[in-house]
């Protein structure tokens, strides 16, 4: 049986920790499908190109079948032509100490340059996903550089931000992570972030269920998930890398090859205006990938609850937007 033509993926900051736990997997096949061949494209900063050089060596030596290609370009132009998916991770982490907004200076001039350059260079089905932070706003501005590109095509990863929020389901209620659906991850890949739970099925439970313990879901749950980043940081002395890579790939697999039947999953968007959030904003919302697009969850009854923390992290996000796109 013939194969497709390769699909162009561009992992910018290829170099760097999230980069380089991705790469294998993409070549893998893990992200587009085992019949998917791959032309991989590495964009770094200049003096990274050496790294990101020999990462492409270890790609050629995991004799990888569906990889057809490897390059390495400093020049965003060249990387991102013809591309249908650009991963945008490269981007200066959150050090120990620093808050998520400290970034907001330092990264979003990179993503105003690259949506230009998306906008003119990458090919018609172009796919974005930002992971470098702050992601969301990252996303907001990239968009809005690229005026060509339909704005759905552009979104941010709190996939991660959901993944945990099963892991954390699964140890509070001892059930499998695959018997956990409908979670959702509400507004901004920060500690404002909602996971919300109220529609969730836990095993043979509904989420609404373990969300009446609310001392546990306002003291334990929502802030160990909120705040896990912060948590890694302090471990780790860095921030999360492989798990951020896995969540990368589980998001742009599910865009392209669907949701499964029955749950949905995580994605930051921009709003079309859905749940009452503002247009302008890139919030993450519950959502179904149906034929290759991404399709917001409607209709869920949200509680006061659900509201007041819905409303906070959607106030973050219009400030960091402001901030962004006046500075
Ligand atoms: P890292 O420092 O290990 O690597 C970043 C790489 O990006 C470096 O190699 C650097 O040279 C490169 N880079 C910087 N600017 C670039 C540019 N303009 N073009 C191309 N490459 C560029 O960092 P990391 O741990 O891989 O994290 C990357 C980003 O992802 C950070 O902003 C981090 O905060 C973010 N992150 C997001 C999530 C999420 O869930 N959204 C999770 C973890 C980390
Ligand atoms: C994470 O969620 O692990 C990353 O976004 C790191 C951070 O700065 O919080």
């Amino acid at each position: 049986m013939s194969r497709p033509a390769p699909a162009v993926v561009t992992v910018t900051g290829a170099a760097g920790s999230i980069g380089y736990a991705s790469v294998f997997r993409i070549a893998a096949g893990a992200m587009l499908g085992h019949d998917q061949p791959i032309a991989l494209r590495l964009l770094e900063l200049p003096q990274a190109v050496p790294a990101a050089v020999g990462t492409a060596m270890e790609l050629d030596d995991g004799a990888f079948g569906l990889l057809k290609s490897v390059d390495v370009f400093d020049d965003p132009r060249k990387a991102f032509d013809g591309a249908s998916f650009a991963l945008l991770i490269g981007a200066r982490p959150r050090s120990k100490g620093m808050e998520r907004a400290d970034l907001l200076a330092a990264n979003s001039d990179i993503f105003a340059a690259q949506g230009a350059v998306l906008n003119e260079v990458a090919a018609d089905d172009i796919r974005v996903i930002v992971v470098g932070n702050p992601a969301n706003t990252n996303a907001a501005v990239a968009a809005a550089h690229a005026p060509e590109i339909p704005p759905q095509r552009f979104s941010a990863l709190t996939r991660l931000d959901h993944n945990r929020a099963i892991a954390q389901l699964s140890h509070r209620a001892g059930v499998e992570v695959g018997e956990i659906s409908r979670v959702t991850i509400w507004g901004n890949h920060s500690a404002t972030q909602y996971p919300d739970i109220f529609h969730a099925r836990v095993g043979g439970r509904s989420g609404a269920d373990l969300a009446a313990d609310r001392e546990w879901l306002v003291d334990d749950f929502i802030p160990t998930v909120a705040r896990r980043g912060t948590a890694i940081i302090e471990a780790r002395g860095s921030s999360s890398a492989a798990s951020a890579a896995n969540a990368t790939i589980d998001h742009v697999h599910d865009w392209v090859l669907g949701t499964p039947a029955g749950d949905w999953t995580s994605t930051a968007l921009p709003s079309p205006g859905a749940y009452g959030i503002p247009e302008g904003i890139v919030c993450s919302f519950p959502v179904r990938s149906i034929d290759g697009e991404w399709e917001i969850v409607e209709g869920l009854d949200i509680n006061d609850f659900s509201r007041e923390r819905i409303d906070a992290s959607v106030a973050e996000l219009e400030a960091e937007r402001d901030a962004a796109l006046t500075s």
